[in-house]
């Protein structure tokens, strides 16, 4: 093959087909990708970018989803009466010889998705990525989208918030962002990047907060489980275990953050009282006398507190009120109708101002090879607590 020929890793095409493969997405997306690399067909030149810059370079890939590529790629370059590269055939009767396809099947199978955020020349002044123009995480994940009370798999809503993050650095910056029910941890990576002053990551099962924690570690940031203690150090990221059932009033009322963020939660009716009951504190933690009963807010005026950590510095004298209260963003796919109203419902009866931002607070596309994933799909919610008696729940379907 001629040099002149050899495909440049840096256009987007290639860099799409990289990043796809990276990401475990599926074989009929890397095809679609690998035709639009080859002005509509998957030439050799495409074939040996394949082999040089995804195959070697990234030797630690998931053999059984590259067995099943290969295949597939193999029979369109067949069918489309193209040559195949010999070392294809190769690495395929490889494939073949030492994996089984049972190995896909099992059920604790881990496997490690590269997801990789694009930046194009157009986002360039985003100062969230100033220099480089793709952002990686790696993520240890389950192929069993039920493992870890389902928060071992990377989830649409989680791309979502991870999307609006980088996109809008500057709602999450500089704050203290907690997230709930946070699965993988991708969410906590994006904010860690846009330099949240701190960030907690919570979930109420255990296998899924120990994939978390190898997660953050896996992206080199310290893990650290004590809430209390705020050392104002960006690189590490706080890890609670945190059923919504058991979280007490009062250890909510010491997270006191500035965001909530939750992706993909509204799905379980059974958990969703519990759900609502933890964001009615954790929003409407600016006095820390506010009594939580029977789904109903009741205010006493806040005094200092004995602990001697500060008021939050949105508090505002003693008339209760906040200046500038913590919001929740809630990104969910509405899979069942009837559960996402009860959510509405739940959050109505507790004082919650649920605003529907689907339209007005847009990410930017930075998944752009994901077609596995839409961002049409993903409702997003602004969550906050309503201090007067007025009722001014907006929402648009
Ligand atoms: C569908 S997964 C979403 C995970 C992640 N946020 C994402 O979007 O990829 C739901 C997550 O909420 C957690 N979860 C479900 N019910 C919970 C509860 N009652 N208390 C705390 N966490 C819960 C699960 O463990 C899981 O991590």
């Amino acid at each position: 093959m001629a040099a002149e020929q050899v495909l440049d890793p840096s256009l987007p095409s290639c860099r799409y087909l990289l990043s796809a493969i990276l990401a475990m997405e599926p074989s009929d997306c890397l095809l679609s990708h690998a035709r639009v690399c080859g002005g509509g067909s998957i030439t050799e030149q495409v074939q040996q970018f394949i082999l040089d810059h995804c195959l070697s370079t990234h030797g630690d890939l998931h053999a059984p989803y590259l067995k099943n590529f290969l295949k597939k790629l193999i029979t369109q370059v067949e069918c489309d009466h193209g040559s195949v590269l010999d070392q294809f055939y190769e690495l395929y009767a490889h494939y073949i010889t030492s994996f089984k396809d049972d190995s896909l099947g099992k059920r604790d199978s881990r496997i490690c998705k590269r997801i990789s955020f694009i930046f194009r020349d157009d986002y360039s002044e985003l100062q969230t990525c100033p220099h480089s123009r793709v952002l990686t995480f790696s993520l240890k994940c389950s192929i069993n989208m039920l493992e870890g009370d389902t928060g071992c798999s990377i989830w649409p809503s989680s791309l979502f918030l991870s999307e609006l993050i980088l996109s809008h650095p500057e709602l999450f910056s500089n704050k203290l962002c907690f997230e709930i029910g946070s699965g993988v941890g991708l969410v906590g990576l994006c904010l860690a990047h846009v330099k949240a002053s701190e960030v907690i990551l919570s979930d109420g099962d255990l296998s899924t907060l120990a994939n978390m924690k190898l997660n953050l570690e896996l992206n080199n940031l310290n893990v650290e489980t004590d809430t209390l203690q705020r050392n104002g150090d960006t690189s590490s990221v706080k890890c609670l275990y945190l059923p919504w059932e058991s979280a007490s009033e009062s250890q909510l009322q010491d997270i006191m953050p500035n965001v909530v963020l939750g992706a993909d939660v509204i799905y379980d009716p059974v958990c969703l009282p519990h759900l609502v009951r933890v964001l009615t504190i954790l929003l409407s933690r600016m006095n820390p006398n506010t009594k939580y009963e029977n789904g109903e807010l009741s205010y006493k005026c806040a005094t200092d507190r004995s602990d001697g950590r500060c008021k939050p510095d949105n508090y505002d004298g003693c008339n209760c009120e906040p200046k500038e209260g913590p919001v929740a963003y809630i990104a969910c796919v509405i899979r069942n109708i009837e559960t996402f109203n009860y959510f509405l419902s739940l959050g109505d009866k507790a004082s919650l101002d649920i605003v529907d931002l689907t339209d007005s607070l847009k990410p930017m596309n930075l998944l752009p090879y994901m077609q596995s994933y839409n961002q049409a799909d993903i409702k997003l919610l602004r969550v906050t607590c309503r201090h007067t008696n007025q009722t001014t729940v907006t929402w648009e379907l």
